[in-house]
C-alpha cells in the first residue's frame, strides 16, 4: 500500500539528537521506501508562534534542509519545501479554527509547559499552534504522521478537527484521518542533565543535548558530563524503569546502533558507567559527525538548498491548491 507521509520539523535551530532519533531517522527509512510518498515540511510559521529574528530565522530554514539532506533524505524522491510557501496551509488553519473547539485546545499539554506560568502573555499562534500542525497534515491527504512521543497528542487533536469537518459538512472521506506512526522505544529522548526531562532545543545549557551540529569533542565532553547515578551500570531491564539517566544513555547507544536494551545491559552490567561513555561517545562520534560535517559542508552551498526549497514548494503549491479549491466549495465560499 502507498503511504503519504507527512511530517515538519520547526526552523528554530539546534536541531538535535532528540529530533534525528525521534523522527528524521524514520523519516529517512520511510523516504527510502519506494512505495512511500514523502512531504517533509519546514514550519517556519510554527517556529514564529514565539519571536524569532528575521535573519537568524531565514538562516535556520536553511539549516534545517540542510539536516534533513545530510541525514540521508533524497530531495529527489520526496517534497521538501517550507510551510509559509504555500498559503493554503495559513488559510485552512483558520477554517479549522472554527472546527475545533476551545476546549480540545485548552486539553494541549505543550501549549502549558511552553506558555509557563504567564499564559496571558503568549501569543495567541502559540495557543492555536496545534490546529496550524493539523492543517499541515490535512491539507496533503496523509496516512501516516512520523513524529516523536511529544507531538502525540497534537497528532490526536488533528484526527479529531478532521473527523469534525467530515461530519459538520456531512462528506465522510473528505479529509483522511492519518494514523502517527511513533517508534515503540526512544520516541522520547530525554536531557542529558535530567532523565525526566525531555531532550530540547529550548533548554538553557547545552551541556543537555547533543546537537547535530556539534564536533567530535564536543560530543565527547557533553557524554562525559552526561549525569548518571552512583550505582553501577544496570543489570536487568527492571533497574531501567528507576533509573531515568541510566535509561536514556542506553536507550539513546540502541536506538544508534540498532540493538537490542538487553544486549547492551548484558554488555555493560555491573560496570562503571565510564566504559559505556567511551563507547557510546565513540558510536555517537561515528554516527552523528558525518551528519554534523555534511551539514556544515551543506549551509556554504545556499543556492542549491534554495532550489530544493522552491522545487519542493512548487510541488507541493500544486498539491495543496487542489485540496484549498474543494475547501472552499464544501464550505460555501
Ligand atoms: P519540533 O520541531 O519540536 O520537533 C521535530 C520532531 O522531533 C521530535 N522530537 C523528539 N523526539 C524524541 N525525543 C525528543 N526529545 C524530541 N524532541 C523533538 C518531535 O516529536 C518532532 O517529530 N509541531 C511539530 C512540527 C510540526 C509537524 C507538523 C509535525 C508542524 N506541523 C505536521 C508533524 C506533522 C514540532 O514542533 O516539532
Amino acid at each position: 500500500m502507498t503511504k503519504k507521509i507527512f511530517s515538519g520539523v520547526q526552523p528554530t535551530g539546534n536541531l538535535h539528537l532528540g529530533n534525528y532519533l525521534g523522527a528524521i531517522k524514520n523519516f529517512v527509512s520511510l523516504n527510502n521506501d519506494d512505495q512511500n510518498k514523502c512531504i517533509f515540511c519546514v514550519v517556519d510559521l510554527h517556529a514564529i508562534t514565539v519571536k524569532q529574528d528575521s535573519k537568524v530565522l531565514r538562516n535556520n530554514i536553511r539549516e534545517t534542509v540542510a539536516t534533513f539532506v545530510a541525514s540521508g533524505i533524497d530531495p529527489s524522491k520526496s517534497i521538501i519545501f517550507n510551510q509559509s510557501s504555500v498559503a493554503a496551509h495559513s488559510e485552512t488553519a483558520w477554517i479549522l479554527s472554527c472546527v475545533a473547539r476551545m476546549g480540545w485546545l485548552n486539553r494541549m499539554t505543550q501549549f502549558k509547559e511552553k506558555a509557563g506560568k504567564d499564559k496571558e502573555k503568549a501569543s495567541v499562534g502559540l495557543y492555536s499552534y496545534p490546529i496550524l500542525m493539523a492543517a499541515d497534515i490535512l491539507l496533503y491527504d496523509a496516512t501516516h504522521v512520523p513524529v516523536g512521543d511529544d507531538q502525540k497528542q497534537h497528532l490526536e487533536l488533528c484526527r479529531d478537527i478532521g473527523q469534525k469537518f467530515n461530519n459538520d459538512f456531512g462528506i465522510e472521506d473528505f479529509f483522511v484521518i492519518p494514523e502517527p506512526l511513533i517508534q515503540k522505544e526512544f520516541s522520547r529522548i530525554m536531557s542529558l542533565k535530567d532523565g525526566l526531562k525531555k531532550m530540547s532545543k529550548s533548554d538553557v545549557s547545552d551541556l543537555s543535548r547533543i546537537n547535530l551540529t556539534d564536533t567530535k569533542d564536543q560530543i565527547i565532553n557533553k557524554i562525559k558530563k552526561a549525569k548518571t547515578d552512583p550505582l553501577p551500570m544496570p543489570s536487568s531491564l527492571e533497574e531501567l524503569n528507576e533509573r531515568p539517566e541510566a535509561s536514556n544513555l542506553i536507550g539513546i547507544f540502541s536506538s544508534l546502533n540498532n540493538s537490542s536494551l538487553e544486549e547492551i545491559i548484558k554488555k555493560f552490567s555491573g560496570k562503571n558507567f565510564s566504559d559505556f561513555k567511551n563507547e557510546l561517545s565513540q558510536l555517537l562520534v561515528d554516527k552523528i559527525d558525518p551528519i554534523s560535517q555534511e551539514i556544515k559542508k551543506l549551509l556554504n552551498e545556499s543556492s542549491y538548498l534554495d532550489q530544493i526549497l522552491s522545487d519542493g514548494s512548487q510541488k507541493a503549491q500544486e498539491i495543496a491548491s487542489q485540496k484549498i479549491k474543494k475547501i472552499h466549495k464544501i464550505v460555501g465560499f
